[in-house]
């Protein structure tokens, strides 16, 4: 969506003959794969580097570094069926300045329908000295045959030279000048410590493409870690000087504390055309379900408030912000949700909302609140907020027909029962029962991999709704003797995706009861009842007559 608005803008500016020029496209290099990988509690098996691979392709980065084929055999396995089976993007893989990680690396990538090499060597004194042990010339000579050697094995290749901001500056010119004339497209000038300040590479940018010779065919690419927090702001600063490709992860994984966290730099640069006058090929809606995959198939969930991708991202508590986003929502908000691609509402009730976001919730999920009540509620919903912290719908909706006496329309969880079995032949199975104002108590006894798993099949058994649990997430909460459990779950129904959540004691019901708040939200969404009948809006004067 927001591809599209750019695409507009430069449309119009294109008609309007004032800024005619096309702008320069920044390559997006995408190295979860390999340097995020690598990062401890971040190892995926080949499986799960192709799943993520395909994600990385949804999202339409335009080179997917799929790892170091040389580093293991598990590593090679993996590069070559992301080579063979993603197609689009060009596929990399690391390798030393040596004959042998070259042929590997090779290999590899033989099914790729477009392949790079990616060299690396360090340049930096520490490097040469402590690492290496090899004098400049012989740095010099190792860079020109291996990238020599390379350009006949792959479609193109690029080099690193590694600790470059760390390496001075006369000698990383010689070391790239060499890459570019013996054949690199791409030379690359990491910040492999995470050592920089913007201002300092934008100047080591700006110098480096004014005075490497011989890299008329060659762009110049940033890699930054962010030891400092600085990996996003170095890489737009280096952006900024001419650099035409970014590295780095999804959710910024990578060595020690990671890599330039793409998702960000992808949506400063779609942003902020106005400041960097360049734009990236991606299809930005694809952000949120890559990082989600990611932090599934890791096991490391993005914190809450992580720009772009945190759960928080997107979400308004402070009452005098609801209603700014109910009026505009451009009042708080510089991207939409849609942007990225997530799910759900924005709008998280709590403590600090306020009337305006209350009944708009309600509303959502058919209670229209009368003036005359909206007091009563409010005072309800405060202090049960005050209690508990954030709102689900489930208890929202309980609130407000305790209050409004209106009868809810949506599958309330009565009772969970289930066995876990570990190991032996008994099969994990629950029982559940749910209620519901026009069908009743309904219960039903499920199997599945797991007890939450069958219980889930229990309430898509009941309810007949199917879903795919896309994400689950429960943390334990609280302090001073009472701790609760808070469940977030994303659903995909029919292709749409329905987030719910609840707060119980224990994690169990807890899974369970944010599973059906997911359900009741897509009926709700949908405007249908459980029954598949279109929803009429309540009134609580409706409701008692109905009643
Ligand atoms: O940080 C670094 O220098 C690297 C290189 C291999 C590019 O990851
Ligand atoms: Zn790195």
């Amino acid at each position: 969506m927001l591809m599209e608005r750019i695409s507009e803008w430069e449309g119009s500016m294109a008609d309007s003959g004032k800024f005619a020029r096309k702008t320069d496209k920044i390559e997006i290099f995408d190295t979860t794969l390999r340097d995020g990988e690598q990062a401890p509690g971040f190892s995926m098996s080949a499986e799960e580097k192709l799943m993520m691979a395909e994600a990385l392709c949804d999202l339409g980065v335009d080179v997917i570094e799929a790892g170091f084929a040389a580093a293991s055999p598990g590593d090679a396995e993996a590069v070559r069926r992301i080579a063979a089976e993603v197609s689009g993007p060009t596929i990399c893989s690391l390798s030393r300045a040596s004959e042998g990680d070259i042929k590997r690396a090779a290999e590899a990538l033989q099914p790729a329908k477009k392949s790079r090499i990616h060299i690396f060597l360090g340049t930096s004194p520490i490097h040469r000295k402590a690492k290496l042990n090899m004098s400049k010339a012989e740095v010099m000579a190792a860079i020109e045959s291996s990238v020599s050697m390379a350009t006949s094995f792959c479609d193109e290749v690029e080099f690193s030279a590694e600790d470059a901001i760390r390496t001075e500056r006369e000698f990383l010119t010689e070391a790239l000048e060499c890459a570019a004339k013996s054949g690199a497209r791409v030379l690359n000038v990491p910040d492999t410590v995470g050592y920089t300040t913007p201002d300092e590479i934008y100047d080591l940018f700006t110098y480096l493409i004014a005075n490497v010779g011989g890299a008329e065919k060659a762009i110049f690419s940033t890699h930054c870690h962010d030891d400092l927090g600085l990996a996003v702001a170095n890489s737009l600063a280096a952006v900024r000087a001419g650099a035409r490709q970014i590295e780095g992860a999804i959710n910024g994984i990578g060595e020690r504390a990671g890599n330039c966290a793409l998702e960000e730099a992808i949506m400063v640069l779609a942003t902020r055309q106005d400041v960097f006058n360049v734009h990236v090929d991606v299809d930005t809606t694809k952000i949120y379900s890559a990082s989600r995959m990611l932090a599934k198939i890791t096991g490391n969930p993005v914190p809450r408030n992580k720009a772009i991708v945190g759960r928080n991202a997107f979400a308004h508590e402070a009452g005098i912000h609801q209603h700014g986003v109910l009026n505009d929502r451009r009042t708080y908000e510089i991207m939409t949700p849609e942007d990225i691609g997530l799910p759900g509402n924005a709008l998280i009730l709590g403590k600090h909302s306020g009337k305006h976001a209350l009944a708009a919730r309600a509303k959502e999920l058919g209670f229209e609140i009368e003036e005359d009540r909206m007091s009563a509620v409010f005072a309800s919903f405060k202090a049960m907020a005050d209690e508990l912290g954030e709102i689900a719908d489930a208890q929202l909706i309980e609130l407000v027909c305790g209050v409004t006496g209106s009868s809810t329309n949506v599958w309330q969880l009565k009772r969970v029962e289930m066995r876990a079995a570990h190991g032996g032949q008994a099969e994990p199975f629950a029982r559940v029962e749910l209620d519901h104002p026009l069908r009743g108590m309904v219960t039903d006894i499920a199997t599945g991999e797991g007890p939450i798993h069958a219980a889930f099949n229990a309430v898509q058994t009941i309810t007949g709704i199917s879903a795919i649990v896309e994400e689950l997430e429960i943390n334990h909460v609280g302090a001073k003797g009472r701790t609760d459990c808070i469940a977030d779950i994303v659903l995909g129904i029919h292709g749409e995706k329905f987030t719910g959540r609840a707060r119980t004691r224990d994690v169990i019901p807890a899974g369970v009861e944010a599973y059906v708040d997911a359900i009741n939200r897509a009926a709700a969404s949908q405007s249908r009842d459980a029954y598949g009948r279109k929803k009429p809006t309540r009134t609580p004067e409706k409701a008692k007559d109905a009643a």
